[in-house]
């Protein structure tokens, strides 16, 4: 049996083991995925520990994504893209690093709610840690990309790294008056605060998809979109399934039906 886990803090309400586990269930894999809760000052020692005791890699959570960047041998792209690392593959002796946050976000909007990025104007709320993760990919699949948050330096620090390579534009949510979008993602943390950013009314085009990268609850922000009109009004599950997938389809080498999971956790 080969072993997998996440690693997070806090882990308890982790989705993850379920979701691995029915895809091992699914393509007939003989693997085990726990829940590790690794000391806010000992994550790098519970990586360890998991590839002394021959674990196969792991996923990375909330605040371990920087941590785990840093102590990679080798960094995927992606990875590099978003400085931040949510999967790990532990192999000859090296730690590999790469991130399915964007990858994922993308398979749930293309594929399970069948929107396409291309040349549709998105507006990413938020220049943390979950913004910055799915910021390139939303580029690459050709989205032009407002990124509006409260505190405007942090939302121009990221468009700045797009300079040479396109036009990504940092605002104030004040400067949002007036401006229509096709996508509103919210990776801001303040729907976990039931707090919903100071948007203006009018945001929305006619078919206008409104994203929230938090799962399990209705947050302010899908109320807000719905009453503003949004066409589409998702949470972030769809994204936290896909995201496993390309995981375990990177460790396994074998793609689960991620339909059949959402169906199921939606239940
Ligand atoms: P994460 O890793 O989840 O992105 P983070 O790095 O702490 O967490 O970032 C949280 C983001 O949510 C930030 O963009 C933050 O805005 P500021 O940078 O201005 O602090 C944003 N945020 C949190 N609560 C918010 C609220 N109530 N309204 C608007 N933005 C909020």
């Amino acid at each position: 049996t080969d072993r997998y886990a996440v690693i997070g803090n806090p882990i308890s309400h982790s989705k993850s083991p379920l979701i691995h586990g029915l895809f091992a269930e699914q393509t007939r894999q003989d693997m085990s995925y726990e829940a590790i809760e690794a000391p806010l000052d000992g994550f790098a020692a519970t990586v360890q520990r998991l590839r002394t005791e021959g674990y196969k890699g792991c996923n990375v959570t909330v605040p371990f994504k920087f941590e785990a960047y840093a102590m990679c041998d080798q960094l995927s792209s992606r990875a590099r893209e978003a400085k931040a690392v949510n999967t790990l593959i532990f192999r000859d002796g090296e730690i590999l690093g790469t991130n399915t946050d964007g990858v994922g976000l993308l398979a749930d909007i293309e594929n399970n709610l069948g929107f396409k990025l291309m040349w549709k104007d998105a507006l990413l709320l938020g220049a943390g840690g979950a913004a910055a993760g799915v910021l390139w990919p939303l580029f690459n699949a050709g989205a032009g990309v407002d990124i509006a948050n409260r505190t405007v330096d942090k939302a121009q620090a990221l468009a700045d790294e797009f300079k040479g390579a396109g036009t990504v534009y940092a605002r104030s949510y004040e400067e949002l008056a007036g401006r229509k979008y096709d996508l509103v993602i919210n990776a801001t943390s303040s729907g976990l605060s039931d707090e919903l950013p100071p948007l203006p009314d009018g945001l929305f085009k006619p078919g206008a998809l409104a994203y929230d990268m938090v799962y399990g609850r209705e947050t302010p922000f899908m109320a807000f979109a719905r009453r503003q009109g949004a066409a589409v009004v998702a949470d972030g599950l769809g994204m936290l399934v896909e995201q496993a997938a390309e995981a375990f389809c990177l460790w396994r080498d074998v793609r689960p039906d991620t339909r059949a999971v959402l169906d199921k956790l939606r239940k």
